[in-house]
């Protein structure tokens, strides 16, 4: 399969991304009502800790698929049927780079969140002296990949399905 499945000529692992980050908000938004108003703390624990390999998975194989065998990402936007303008493109350029600072931080915050509260929490999880760090990690790790979410998709937009 050459082109993406959901309608543009894209790739199919940059839809499977797509749908990646379109899934993750709604089971991070259960997770943390689970956590915060639930107090479900291993349902959270699990949780993210799918969602943690959500991410790996899908963030890795794409990035194979697009460096790899795509060429580039300017390589797949030069798929489309009605090219950009330069004007287009440079603009399609500028959220890109605001989606990657998002996009390359998020792994890291997300496996520093993981990797302190699994080894400080105790086990089964619960409140503990970690809670209050884990607390600011855990939010800043949410705004990060909502934003990457969030700007992924507003890239995607642009640079497939916003006719010229
Ligand atoms: C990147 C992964 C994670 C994120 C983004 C995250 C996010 C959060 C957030 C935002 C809160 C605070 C909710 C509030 O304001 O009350 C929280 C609480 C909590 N999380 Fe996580 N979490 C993650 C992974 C984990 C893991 C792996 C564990 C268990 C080992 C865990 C255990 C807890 C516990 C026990 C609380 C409650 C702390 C308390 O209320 O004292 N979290 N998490």
């Amino acid at each position: 399969m050459t082109d993406g499945f959901l309608g543009y000529r894209t790739s199919f692992m940059l839809d499977f991304v797509v749908v990646a980050l379109i899934l993750i908000v709604p089971i991070l938004l259960y997770s943390l009502y689970a956590v915060k108003v639930q107090h479900k703390y291993a349902l959270h624990r699990n949780l993210q800790l799918l969602l943690g390999i959500i991410l790996l998975v899908a963030v890795g194989l794409f990035e194979v698929d697009l460096q790899l065998v795509q060429g580039g990402w300017a390589k797949v936007v030069a798929k489309r049927a009605i090219p950009l303008t330069t004007e287009q493109l440079n603009f399609v350029q500028t959220v890109l780079r605001i989606h990657l600072v998002f996009a390359i931080s998020t792994p890291f915050l997300w496996a520093t969140t993981i990797v302190l509260a699994l080894c400080r929490m105790p086990s089964p999880p619960g409140p503990s002296s970690h809670s209050k760090l884990h607390k600011s990690l855990g939010w800043i790790s949410t705004i990060d990949i909502v934003m990457t979410s969030v700007t992924g998709l507003i890239f995607y937009y642009f640079a497939f399905v916003a006719k010229s």
